[in-house]
């Protein structure tokens, strides 16, 4: 087999909220897959990243009162942090908002403006006169043209389905400031997809999509390609359009670039890798090198029609593979906060297992983009009945044997229970196509076949009537189920990857590679003491993962998890209730009283006042987000709770050393906390 060169991407992350259960469908999918590639010994480079850029980010962060780029590199901590503990293990980790990314983003659109594919044309769209923006569809809400039901988006109606435009809306509002949009008009710069009909259409044919995403390419086809507006004004947080002052790349632009950007940063750090050999049209055929995407099927036209075009259109490669997987419902319903369903990675982590999400996803997910369904009561009993009842159990019936009898010492084994080889090709092109639902199947089949010879040879007879002679038959039953066990934990390695690496431990082996399927331990290798490889799952575990979701009200209620796009582009007011915190942490907190001294707007910050606190002898210089609530004179000689110890924090405007405690969602509706009359500067807050 020769050795192929692989790369493969996950879907960049939106950098303006947590990973949830959703996200890690996709996560799972890819780092199976790309672990599937390395064990096989290909050379397998696995790339993710953060979804920097765009309106959501830039108005989460203001709202925080924090840099974008705080807020960004916070967000991209947490998400690695999740990702780490889910044992998905990309080989580099960046961001779009990084030099690499806006060099190529500016390098393929100067390369497309050249070959004539962008236009620039005027466009009437909504705009918020108080925060003065262009308002992205999702950010105006109304009543549907349609059918009248208010509080819907101004680009289709949840309600009857009907698509429009914002200005269709009765009684818009701007989900930024509450106000009445107003329609402006300004200059835009659209990708003219159509000039590519020609080559999509013969890529597609090419099979390198599902035949569902080739479907829907059809209809997509036949309904005629539009251009693509790929501009958006300032304010914007993104790349700056070269040669368009004010206009920014939209960040599903600069987005897919961001893969390269994540690649050129692992170049740069891996000596003797080549960028173009993996992106350059001409090198890249030449290296045979291959490119594939994992994605969720809401991203499908982005990256089946824009992303390719932009490819073809500038001179790099197109994908070998797009794999588009399905939304994740839970009970068969989509997540919600109300059924505490609405499950974020971390929450996961406080009360089950990764291993067990990723077993669980594996044995559900298929080739195609139907929906995965993760149902509790059936994840129960499918990890407990699977993992530990069928394949660790092999491991804890026979090594005790081992352990007593033998020394730890292997015997030959009696017969190969099945044929390693062969059910290593036949399980390898099932991981291969994404068929993992499949191969689960076919390695709990294995498992039971085993169980079912161990139970005919009922080897603790042999054990009780003293029959435990080195070399004899209970030496080789148990000698023949641990290597049937061990080549379950090949089967189950892309899977299982801290189990896996446990077994290594217990059989005193190095790594497993997909190579050692077929071929037995020698006779006199000695394992190490058999330890306790996994935990059933109690129901009180998911019981206490359902509560604590519960508790957590997330703000994102009614997107389609996995459909990320649109949920993580919903604003909405609602903060989730952090994670628990003992006494202990919150006791770090410093909560004191502090009289205003001043109080004064600042120029160039559309929602910050700067405040300077008298804390009783000290005072202190404090950046706070309630322009739109408070005159600055009224605020003058009140009291107020401040975090007295927070790490100052270097903003655009200056140094803010602390933090105005305040209630509310936000905008006009905040409420800074007022100690009663009585109260002192820098009395402690208890
Ligand atoms: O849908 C999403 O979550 C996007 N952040 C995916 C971007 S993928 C790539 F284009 F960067
Ligand atoms: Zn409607």
């Amino acid at each position: 087999m020769s050795r192929r060169r692989i790369l493969a991407t996950n879907a960049l992350f939106y950098a303006n909220g947590p990973l949830h259960l959703g996200h890690m469908i996709e996560a799972i999918q890819s780092d199976v897959w790309t672990r599937f590639q390395k064990l096989c010994g290909h050379e397998c480079h696995y790339i993710g990243g953060e979804d920097a850029h765009g309106t959501p980010v830039m108005l989460r962060a203001r709202a925080e009162g924090v840099e974008a780029e705080e807020l960004i590199e916070r967000m991209g901590a947490s998400h690695r942090a999740d990702l780490e503990a889910f044992h998905v293990h990309f080989d580099n980790y960046y961001t779009t908002h990084s030099p690499e990314n806006r060099e190529y983003a500016e390098a393929i659109y100067r390369a497309l403006d050249a070959a004539g594919h962008i236009e620039r044309r005027s466009v009437k769209q909504a705009y918020d006169e108080e925060a003065g923006m262009f308002l992205p569809d999702r950010f105006v809400k109304g009543e549907c043209p349609n059918c009248g039901t208010p509080d819907q988006y101004g680009d289709a109606c949840e309600n009857c389905g009907a698509t429009y435009t914002p200005a269709d809306l009765g009684n818009a509002v701007s989900v930024v400031s509450g106000t009445r949009p107003v329609l402006r008009e300004s200059e835009h710069f659209f990708f003219r997809l159509s000039n590519f009909e020609a080559q999509l259409r013969e890529w597609v044919g090419g099979g390198h999509v599902q035949s569902a995403i080739a479907n829907k390419l059809k209809e997509w086809f036949e309904a005629g390609l539009r251009d693509w507006d790929i501009s958006r004004d300032e304010p914007y947080f993104g790349f700056e359009i070269p040669g368009a002052p004010g206009k920014y790349f939209y960040v599903w632009l600069d987005a897919p670039i961001g893969y390269m950007a994540s690649f050129r940063d692992y170049c740069n750090r891996n000596v003797g890798l080549e960028f173009d050999e993996f992106w350059d049209r001409e090198r890249a055929a030449e290296a045979g090198t291959e490119l594939n995407h994992f994605i969720g099927k809401d991203i499908a036209y982005f990256h089946t029609l824009f992303w390719p075009a932009m490819l073809m259109g500038s001179g790099h490669r197109t994908p070998d593979g797009v794999y588009a997987h399905g939304y994740l419902t839970m009970n068969g319903k989509k997540m919600s906060k109300s059924r505490g369903t609405f499950i974020t990675a971390r929450s996961w982590l406080e009360f089950l297992d990764a291993e067990y999400l990723r077993y669980y996803f594996a044995a559900k997910l298929g080739r195609g983009v139907e929906d995965i369904d993760l149902n509790l009561d059936d994840f129960l009993a499918r990890v407990n009945s699977d993992l530990v009842g069928k394949y660790v159990n092999i491991a804890s019936r026979s090594a005790g044997f081992l352990h007593k009898y033998f020394d730890s010492e292997l015997a030959a084994v009696e017969k190969p229970l099945f044929d390693g080889e062969a059910v290593g090709t036949e399980v390898a092109a099932l991981y291969e196509k994404r068929g993992f639902s499949a191969a689960m199947i076919r390695i709990m089949e294995l498992a039971d076949e085993i169980n079912a010879w161990w139970n005919d040879k009922s080897p603790w007879v042999l054990a009780r009537k003293g029959k435990t002679k080195s070399g004899g038959k209970l030496h080789r039953y148990c000698s023949t189920a641990v290597d049937a066990f061990r080549q379950l934990t090949i089967l189950l390695k892309p899977v299982l990857p801290e189990t896996a690496q446990r077994v290594e431990a217990f059989l005193d082996v190095e790594p497993f590679t997909w190579d050692d399927l077929g071929k037995p331990l020698p006779a006199g290798h000695r394992i190490n003491r058999y330890e306790h490889l996994m935990r059933r799952v109690e129901p009180e575990a998911v019981t206490g993962l359902l509560e604590a979701s519960r508790a957590t009200r997330p703000a994102q209620e009614s997107a389609p998890a996995g459909k990320s796009a649109a949920e993580s582009n919903k604003e909405t007011n609602m903060d989730p209730i952090a994670d628990e915190i003992t006494i202990d942490d919150f006791a770090k907190i410093d909560l004191r009283v502090a009289r205003i001294a001043v109080a004064e707007h600042v120029e160039g910050a559309d929602k910050l006042l700067r405040l300077e606190l008298d804390l009783g002898g000290e005072t202190r210089q404090v950046f706070a987000g309630i322009k739109a609530a408070y005159d600055p004179d009224t605020l003058v000689g009140k009291q107020v709770v401040m975090v007295a110890n927070l790490k100052p924090r270097k903003m655009r405007f200056g140094l803010s050393e602390g933090m105005v405690l305040a209630a509310g969602p936000g905008g006009k509706d905040i409420f800074v906390i007022a100690p009663d009359d009585g109260a002192e500067p820098g009395m402690k807050v208890k």
